[in-house]
C-alpha cells in the first residue's frame, strides 16, 4: 500500500506523533539539580542492565533538545509525547519546584509550540525519586499522595501551555516488573508488594487527575497510558480460556477496572487471595482512582499475548519474554504458560502480529462503549547495527509500522474511536534492562557521539505525515 493510500484511511484531525521518555533519552543525570531516580540506582547495580549501561548520558537530549525538536518538525510530527522526570522538577520529591528542571521542560514546550507541535506530557515514565523508594516506594501509600502533589506542582508550571496530560506510563510494568519479577527498578521480587504497588498507582492516577483539574482547569485532556495486553487463549479449552481470564485480570483489569469503572474486578481478588487480602485498599480509594474518568485512553501495543494452562511436569520452561525465569511478573502463573507463536519476531523476540492491535482496540471499545483512545506507543526494535546495508536501511521496521498503522485503520473502520498514533520511538535510546543494545528509533543515534541519522523508516513516516497533512 502506498503512504498516500494509508494516510487517506485517517481523518484530517488524526494526531500523528512520536514518543520518548525522560530517563531513556535525557542524560544529564546530575545536572540542573536533578537527584537520583530508581533507574540511576538500579542501573548502577552490577548485572541489572545489559553491558552495565545506564541513562547517565543516554541520547543527551537534555543538551540537544533544540536539535531534536527541529528533527520532529522536519518529520512533520503534529504531536510529541515526552515524559517529565520527577527528580528533575522536584528533587528528592520534596518541597517546591526546582526552577532549573522546570525551565528545561518549559523550554521544550515553548520550542514545540513554536514549531506547531502539540506537547503531550506524561507525568511518570518510571523514574521515581530514589528517596521515595527508600521510604518504601510504590507499595507505600504515601508515594501516591506525593504523586498528587507533584502533579499539582508541574500542572501549575506548564498547564498554561500543555493541555494533554498522561498521568502514568504502563503502571503494569512499574508494579509487576519493578516489584514482582524485579527485572525493572527497583528490582524487588515481592508479590504482595507488587499488588500494593498496583493499587497505589491507581490511586496516584486519580489524585493526579484531581490535581491537574484544580491547577490547569477543566479545559484539558486527561489520559493514562496502559500496555493493555491483548490476551488470547491458546485454544477454546475451558482451562486455556480460564488462564487467559486470569492473565487479563492481573495484566489489564487491575488498572482498567478502577481507572475506567471505579471498581476492582472480583475475580482478581479471588485469583490473588493467596498473595494478599488487599487490605491496602481503603474506603473511597477506588472512587478516587476513578475521579470522573479520563478523556482518552493511551494504549501501548507491541505484540499479542497467547496464554494456555501449563500441563507440563517438572520445572517450567524458561520464557524470558514473559519474565518466567527467576521471578514472574504475573504472580499467579504457576499453572499458566505462554506458548510460542509461529510468527516472525523483532529483536526483542516479540512476535509481530498487527491483528492483535486491531482486536485489542475493538475489545476495548466493546467493553467500554464510547471510549476514546490513542496509540501512545507502537514500534519495533531490529538489529540495525548488524545490517549488511548499514543501520539506516530498516525495511523490517517500515513493514512493522505499515502493518500496525493499517491495523489502527481497520479498527477505526470497525467502529473504534482511535484519535492518534505515536511511534515508539523518535530516537534509539536506553531500553531499560537491555541498555543500548535494542534500537527502537526511527532515527539512529550513534553512541557515544550522539549523532542522529534518519533511518529509512523516518523518511517513510515523514512521507506518510506529509500525505496525511494534504
Ligand atoms: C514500553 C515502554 C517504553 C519502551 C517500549 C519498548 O514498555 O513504555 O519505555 O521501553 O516499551
Amino acid at each position: 500500500m502506498t503512504v498516500e493510500d494509508l494516510a487517506a484511511r485517517f481523518p484530517a484531525d488524526f494526531v500523528w506523533g512520536a514518543a520518548t521518555a525522560s530517563y531513556q533519552i535525557e542524560g544529564a543525570a546530575k545536572e540542573g539539580g536533578r537527584t537520583p531516580s530508581i533507574w540511576d540506582t538500579f542501573s548502577a547495580k552490577p548485572g541489572a542492565v545489559l553491558d552495565g549501561d545506564t541513562g547517565e548520558v543516554a541520547t543527551d537530549h537534555y543538551h540537544r533538545m533544540t536539535e531534536d525538536v527541529a528533527l520532529m518538525s522536519e518529520l512533520g510530527l503534529r504531536a510529541y509525547r515526552f515524559s517529565i522526570a520527577w527528580p528533575r522538577v522536584q528533587p528528592g520529591a520534596k518541597g517546591p519546584a526546582n526552577q532549573a528542571g522546570v525551565d528545561f521542560y518549559s523550554r521544550l514546550v515553548d520550542t514545540l509550540l513554536g514549531k506547531g507541535i502539540q506537547p503531550v506530557a506524561t507525568l511518570y515514565h518510571w523514574d521515581l525519586p530514589q528517596e521515595l523508594e527508600d521510604a518504601g516506594g510504590w507499595p507505600n501509600r504515601e508515594t501516591a499522595l506525593r504523586f498528587g502533589e507533584y502533579a499539582a506542582l508541574i500542572g501549575r508550571a506548564l498547564g498554561d501551555r500543555v493541555s494533554v496530560w498522561t498521568t502514568l506510563n504502563e503502571p503494569w510494568c512499574t508494579a509487576f516488573l519493578g516489584y514482582g519479577s524485579g527485572i525493572h527498578a527497583p528490582g524487588r521480587t515481592e508479590p504482595a508488594a507488587a499488588l500494593a504497588a498496583a493499587h497505589h498507582l491507581n490511586l496516584a492516577h486519580g489524585l493526579a487527575l484531581q490535581a491537574l483539574r484544580t491547577e490547569v482547569g477543566t479545559d484539558l485532556t486527561t489520559s493514562v497510558t496502559l500496555n493493555v495486553h491483548h490476551v488470547r487463549p491458546a485454544s477454546q479449552d475451558p482451562a486455556d480460556v480460564d488462564a487467559a481470564r486470569r492473565i487479563d485480570g492481573i495484566g489489564n483489569r487491575v488498572f482498567l477496572g478502577p481507572m475506567l469503572s471505579g471498581a476492582y474486578p472480583e475475580d482478581l481478588f479471588r485469583d490473588t487471595a493467596s498473595i494478599t487480602d488487599w487490605s491496602f485498599v481503603h474506603d473511597g480509594d477506588t472512587a478516587a482512582a476513578h475521579s470522573g474518568g479520563i478523556d482518552v485512553l493511551g494504549v501501548n501495543y507491541y505484540t499479542p499475548t497467547v496464554v494456555a494452562k501449563w500441563t507440563g511436569s517438572g520445572a517450567k520452561p524458561v520464557d524470558t519474554n514473559h519474565g518466567i525465569t527467576a521471578g514472574s511478573p504475573w504472580l499467579i502463573d504457576a499453572d499458566i504458560e505462554f506458548p510460542e507463536q509461529p510468527l516472525p519476531v523483532t529483536d526483542m523476540g516479540w512476535p509481530v502480529d498487527p491483528t492483535g492491535l486491531r482486536d485489542l482496540l475493538l475489545r476495548l471499545s466493546g467493553d467500554y462503549p464510547g471510549l476514546a483512545m490513542m496509540i501512545t506507543e507502537n514500534g519495533a526494535a531490529y538489529p540495525d547495527d548488524s545490517r549488511p546495508a548499514g543501520p539506516l536501511a530498516d525495511d523490517d521496521r517500515i513493514a512493522y509500522l505499515e502493518g500496525h498503522i493499517g491495523a489502527v485503520a481497520d479498527a477505526r473502520d470497525a467502529g473504534a474511536d482511535v484519535r492518534g498514533y505515536f511511534v515508539w520511538s523518535l530516537l534509539d535510546n536506553f531500553e531499560w534492562s537491555y541498555g543500548y543494545r535494542k534500537r527502537f528509533g526511527i532515527v539512529h543515534v550513534d553512541y557515544p557521539t550522539g549523532t542522529r541519522s534518519w533511518k529509512d523508516s523516518a523518511r517513510w513516516y515523514q512521507r506518510l505525515l506529509t500525505a496525511a497533512a494534504r
